[in-house]
């Protein structure tokens, strides 16, 4: 979703800034824009699209910038078109305004406004934010500014210019993320809505926190609180992170990073294993054995996809742990006055570490005084900063919208998780042994898997053609079929849901017919006959099945229209190579549908939007 980028300094702003709007392409977005401010007017560009139409745009231009402030959009108030992109202005053109986030009230303060005379351009918004600084200025920016926030209801990261001030950008933050970094040598500063855009050793980089402003030019940064009392605030030197962001030889970064699970499970578990006591060792973790062996009560926090890996791993830690785990919707649990006790403890999953959801209901139970574990993926990410402790996917960066390395790295760490919090309780070192062999062999199981894709080609061309799919399993295999069905529709654009088996003959059954395609998903080996009987009740209604069975499955060829077989393995592990089965099948169906896969509609990567 939207992004922010910000610089003051000696070098050319505009390209730093579009430089830095490249590195925040991977969240998502549709049109760009950047201002800044030369011989005392704004000059700016926005453009509907690429980075690169935007860049190409300002080139024409050929004015240098001092400083220079550029955003890319998600669409939220208004379409994606040029004018809606940020900045946003004023219309004596005397504020520019980028802004991630939502303004709850904007609708009241654009009456307001329009009652004292403003004309609004857009249908954002954001554009209030910049009518209402040009209302406060009095000749002080910062107290406009801060006037003009005090009106405001809902959440915000902010980068504002003001011409009379050509020196100066004030950053603003609620609830959203803004980082600030420094270069004090050569007297310059970035600001950025994730840090890991500044890619620049030796920085000193500050977080803004809620209702904090900071008052920025080249030599120094002024922060102030939401009492308007300036505040020292501590910098750190980050470790960025690095890395490669290209296709290499696939058409897709999602078929690149489908491709990279044997890779990315294999560093996941890299280092985290003691064979010889059959239990898991994590480095720079905050939690003691002992503060461990108290959690009476485990309570995990996701999105999405993360959230389905929550929910596989709320199965896994009751059974390995027996520890009653509830894998909450973190939109949904805000709503709900949530029962903390001291022995709770709190899992926050999120790839990105950026979404809102998920970090507005971590700070709900931080309130009510749980202790944070986060399973995140990205270094220095709003979630690892507000978490007491983190252990990271190490799965590099996943660019594609859909997520699917981070999905199965989540599961395998949580499953490392949850065979440390079995083996501080009932689980044996033997057992703990036997669930590492597993665990160590599904690298393996997933290169079988993944040298299935031609056979998944040829079944997607075949299934592509219906337009609803039912995905349906038991036990594990349950939440993987909801995983498979979200993966499908997010990019297919297709209509499917993923339903317990079981439950089936309670009311959905009514939809089966020889125009829905069901994808049974027969991978636990505990509940294999049942799925087995409910397929059995799918087939005498008609609809063609493709199952999805462990090698040598017994019965399932006289029941399913086609089979897939993958690799036996254990049935709290049978998610990884389900999913990447089912991943496959979700991308060769899109390739089918002709959808733009690395973009998929109306989707962001990083949502920061409640
Ligand atoms: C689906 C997908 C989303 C994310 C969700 C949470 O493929 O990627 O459902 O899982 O938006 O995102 P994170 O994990 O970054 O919190």
């Amino acid at each position: 979703m939207c992004g922010i980028f910000g610089y003051i300094g000696p070098d050319d702003s505009a390209e730093i800034c579009i430089e830095g709007l490249k590195k925040l392409e991977y969240r998502g977005y549709d049109s760009a824009g950047l201002a800044g401010i030369h011989s005392g007017e704004f000059l700016f560009c926005k453009e509907v699209g690429k980075i690169d139409a935007l860049e190409e745009s300002w080139q024409k231009q050929k004015n240098k910038l001092s400083l220079a402030i550029a955003h890319t959009r998600w669409a939220t108030h208004g379409k994606p078109t040029a004018e809606n992109a940020h900045p946003h202005f004023d219309e004596h053109f005397n504020v520019a305004v980028v802004h991630n986030g939502i303004i709850e009230n904007h609708h009241a303060l654009r009456e307001m406004l329009k009652e004292k005379g403003h004309n609004f351009q857009t249908e954002t918004d954001t554009e209030v934010i910049a009518h209402l600084i040009y209302h406060f200025y009095e000749g002080n920016f910062l107290t406009a500014v801060q006037k003009s926030l005090s009106l405001l209801k809902g959440f915000w990261g902010l980068a504002i210019l003001h011409k009379n001030h050509p020196d100066t950008i004030i950053a603003a933050a609620n609830e959203n993320p803004l980082a600030i970094a420094q270069h004090f040598d050569r007297q310059e500063v970035y600001i950025s809505s994730d840090p890991n855009a500044f890619h620049k050793p030796d920085l000193d980089v500050l977080f803004l926190r809620s209702q904090e402003v900071a008052v920025i030019c080249s030599s120094k940064v002024d922060v102030f609180n939401h009492t308007h009392e300036r505040i020292s605030k501590p910098t750190e030197k980050l470790q960025l992170e690095k890395h490669e962001r290209s296709k290499g030889h696939f058409e897709h970064f999602m078929l690149k990073e489908i491709f990279e699970q044997p890779q990315t499970i294999r560093q996941a578990l890299h280092s985290r294993l003691s064979i010889e006591f059959g239990t898991v060792e994590f480095d720079n973790f905050a939690f003691t054995l002992e503060e461990l062996q108290g959690v009476r009560r485990i309570l995990i926090l996701a999105c999405g996809t993360s959230w389905h890996a929550g929910s596989i791993a709320a199965l896994l830690l009751e059974d390995k742990a027996r520890i009653p785990t509830q894998a909450e919707i973190a939109s949904e649990f805000r709503h709900k006055n949530p029962i903390i006790s001291e022995d709770t403890l709190v899992i926050a999953i999120s790839q990105s570490g950026e979404t809102l959801d998920t970090i507005s209901a971590v700070r709900e139970a931080k309130r009510k005084g749980a202790k944070i574990l986060a399973i995140c993926n990205v270094q220095n990410s709003t979630l690892t900063r507000e978490a007491d402790s983190t252990l990271f996917l190490r799965a590099g960066p996943e660019i594609s919208v859909c997520s699917t390395k981070a999905f199965t790295s989540q599961i395998t760490v949580l499953s490392l998780f949850a065979l440390l919090m079995g083996r501080l309780r009932h689980v044996s070192k033997e057992e703990g042994q036997a669930f590492i062999k597993e665990l160590l062999n599904l690298p393996t199981v997933v290169e079988k898997v993944l040298e299935k894709a031609p056979l998944i080609k040829r079944l997607a061309k075949k299934y592509s053609k219906y337009p609803h799919f039912f995905f349906l399993g038991r036990h594990y295999m349950f939440t993987t079929s909801q995983e498979a069905a979200l993966k499908l529709k997010e990019i297919s654009y297709l209509h499917a849901t993923g339903y317990p088996a079981g439950e089936m003959k309670h009311g959905p059954i009514a939809l089966i017919d020889e125009n829905l395609a069901v994808i049974g998903l027969c991978g636990n080996l505990k509940t294999y006959e049942k799925t087995l009987s409910n397929l059995t009740e799918v087939k005498a209604r008609g609809a063609p099945i493709l199952a999805i069975a462990f090698e040598e499955a017994p019965e399932i060829e006289e029941i399913a229209t086609d089979t897939l077989y993958l690799p036996l393995i254990c049935d709290e592990l049978a998610s990884i190579p389900f999913s990447v089965a089912t991943q496959l099948l979700a991308y060769y169906i899109a390739k089918e549908q002709g959808t733009n896969i690395d973009l998929p509609r109306n989707l962001a990567k990083s949502v920061t939007v409640e």
